[in-house]
C-alpha cells in the first residue's frame, strides 16, 4: 500500500484526504492519504522520516509551505514562487508548487483565457504569489493589490508585466480589468468582501480562493453584478489533481474528486462563526 499525506498545523478540517482517496478508489490504486501535524521545529525530521518510511508524496500547508524550502530540492516554478505545496519522494525529495497550475486549470476549466487579459489579483501571501506567476506565465498583465502595499510591490518586481498597489485604489484598478482573483482570507467564514460592490461589473470573471463558504460575499456580489464566478473549491480541486497526477503518473479522475469535494463542503454547516 502506498502512503501519501498532508503536513500542516493544524490540518483538522482538511478536505484533501477524502478527495485523494476517492481518486484512489476510482482508479483501483492501493493507497491511503493521511494528515500529519508535526510541531514546526520537527519539520526537517518529518521530511527525512517520510523519505525513510517510503511515503510517496506529501502536500504542505500552513505553516510549512515556505519553511520546507531549504529542506528539499526545488523545481523551477516552486523556486520562483518561493513556496512548496507538494513534495515527491521519487529520488531525492523534490518540492513543487501545484497551486499555480491549480489556479490556471480552474480558469481554463471555466473557459477563461487569460492570455492577453488584464488581471487584478488581491493578496500577496503564499497563495497570491503562486497565482501571480500562474497568471503572468499564461500571458496576463497582473495588477497586484495588497493590504500591505510593499508586499505587492515586492512581488510585482519578480513577476513579468506586474505592478503592485495597496487596496485603496481598487475601483480604479478594476475599471478595465477582465479577471479578478481574491487570494486573501477575507470572506472566510465571514460575510465580508475585499472589493467594493460598485467595482464589480458583468465584464469581469471573479475567482475566489476561499471555499468556506463556497459562495463568499465577493462571489455573491459578483454574481449579482452579472460577472462570471469561479468558487474556491475549483483551485483546491485542481491543485490536488496536479499533485495526484505528479505522484501517480496517471490522469486524475477529476469528476469524482470534484463531486467528493463538493459533497464534503455541502455537508458542512454554512453558518458564520
Ligand atoms: P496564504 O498563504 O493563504 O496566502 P498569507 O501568506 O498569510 O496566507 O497571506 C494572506 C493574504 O491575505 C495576504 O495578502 C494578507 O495581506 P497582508 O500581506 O497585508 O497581510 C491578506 N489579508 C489577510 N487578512 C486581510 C484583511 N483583513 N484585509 C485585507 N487583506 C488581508
Amino acid at each position: 500500500m502506498d502512503v501519501y499525506g498532508l503536513l500542516g498545523n493544524p490540518v483538522t478540517h482538511s478536505l484533501s484526504p477524502p478527495m485523494h482517496e476517492a481518486a484512489y478508489r476510482e482508479l483501483g490504486i492501493d493507497a491511503r492519504y493521511v494528515t500529519f501535524e508535526p510541531e514546526p521545529e520537527a519539520l526537517e525530521a518529518a521530511i527525512t522520516g517520510a523519505d525513510a518510511l517510503g511515503i510517496r508524496g506529501l502536500n504542505m500547508t500552513i505553516p510549512f509551505k515556505r519553511e520546507v524550502l531549504p529542506l528539499v530540492e526545488l523545481d523551477e516554478l516552486a523556486d520562483r514562487i518561493g513556496a512548496v505545496n507538494t513534495i515527491d519522494f521519487d529520488g531525492r525529495p523534490t518540492g513543487h508548487n501545484t497551486d499555480a497550475a491549480g489556479a490556471r486549470r480552474a480558469l481554463e476549466h471555466h473557459d477563461v483565457d487569460v492570455d492577453g487579459a488584464r488581471a487584478v489579483l488581491i493578496g500577496a501571501g503564499g497563495a497570491g504569489r503562486a497565482i501571480a506567476f500562474a497568471l503572468a506565465d499564461a500571458g496576463a498583465t497582473v495588477t497586484i493589490a495588497n493590504r500591505t502595499e510593499e508586499r505587492a510591490v515586492e512581488l510585482a518586481t519578480a513577476v513579468p508585466r506586474a505592478t503592485g498597489h495597496g487596496l485603496d485604489d481598487l475601483n480604479d484598478l478594476l475599471a478595465n480589468a477582465d479577471v479578478l482573483v481574491n487570494a486573501t482570507s477575507v470572506g472566510m467564514e465571514e460575510d465580508r468582501s475585499p472589493v467594493p460592490t460598485e467595482a464589480l461589473t458583468r465584464h469581469l470573471t471573479v475567482m475566489d480562493i476561499v471555499y468556506r463558504p463556497l459562495e463568499t460575499r465577493l462571489l455573491r456580489d459578483a454574481r449579482e453584478a452579472g460577472a462570471g464566478t469561479i468558487d474556491g473549491a475549483w483551485m483546491l480541486l485542481f491543485q490536488g489533481v496536479e499533485a495526484f497526477e505528479r505522484w501517480t503518473g496517471q490522469e486524475a479522475p477529476v469528476e469524482v474528486m470534484n463531486e467528493t469535494l463538493r459533497g464534503e463542503l455541502s455537508g458542512e454547516s454554512g453558518a458564520f462563526k
